[in-house]
């Protein structure tokens, strides 16, 4: 999959490219990320990318020409790709909507600095806008960071182990449930022991026991899951545990 990142700090793709299972993505040619920098696409001497505001009021505005120029760009080396703006008023991402994106051949992100980016270039240049959750950042940077590492793990080879991206949160066998908790040696810790049924050896009865666990931490945790879950209705086995 082909990702374009569009912003003013491309330097912040490091996050992705540098580290840890979406570096090995890109070494191994499931990921390209390329960087455009709308400040590469002025053409005044102090390289302007925002203004004041119409009507007034704090903050900055990001100027549609840069940006619709950057974008051309990245059309150019990303065609057919999603534009993808991200913003607080955008639909939240999930693990459903990030496997659609991850079915996607290419994504431009449009990540916004300053008070966000004229209303016009939306309008005109977007495809869609999505949220990573209810609170304001101060640009689009980390939330298309976020969206591109939750794509890129669902790329199919990406992760080492192949269940591990089914058997995550939020997806698969326990899908719309929180995780299971997790253990490693040692077997006790400051007086605490793994749960017997971990070292039992007995696959089933583990298995039952990490639904049980997962149905249980999101009972607590996240009420609100459980109702997708229900609409969709329980299996047998779910309504007993
Ligand atoms: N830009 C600033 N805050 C954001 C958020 N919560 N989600 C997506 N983009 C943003």
């Amino acid at each position: 999959m082909r990702i374009t990142l569009v912003s003013l700090f491309p330097e912040m793709a490091r996050a992705v490219t540098d580290f840890g299972v979406t570096r090995r993505a890109v070494e191994n040619g499931l990921l390209t990320l390329d960087t455009v920098n709308p400040r590469d696409f002025t053409e005044d001497r102090h390289r302007t990318v925002d203004d004041r505001p119409f009507g007034g009021g704090p903050g900055m505005v990001m100027k549609v020409a840069p940006l619709e120029k950057a974008l051309a760009a990245a059309r150019q080396g990303n065609p057919g790709a999603r534009v993808v703006y991200l913003s607080p008023q955008g639909r939240p991402l999930t693990q459903a909507r990030a496997a659609q994106l991850a079915a996607t051949p290419g994504l431009i992100l449009l990540a916004g600095r300053y008070e966000g980016v004229d209303e016009r270039l939306i309008e005109t240049e977007v495809d869609e806008l999505v949220s990573i959750g209810d609170y304001v950042l101060s640009g689009g940077e980390l939330p298309a960071l976020v969206l591109i590492d939750a794509v890129t793990r669902l790329l199919p080879g990406v992760l080492g182990h192949q269940d591990s991206a089914a058997q995550d949160s939020f997806s698969g066998e326990l899908e719309d449930l929180l995780d299971c908790p997790h253990y490693t040696r040692p077997e006790t810790y400051r007086d605490r022991s793994v749960p017997e049924v971990l070292l039992s050896g007995d696959h089933e009865r583990i298995r039952r026991w990490r639904l049980k666990q997962a149905l249980g931490r999101t009972w607590r945790c996240r009420p609100d899951l459980l109702e997708a879950r229900k609409a969709r209705g329980l299996s047998q086995e779910e309504s007993e545990l």
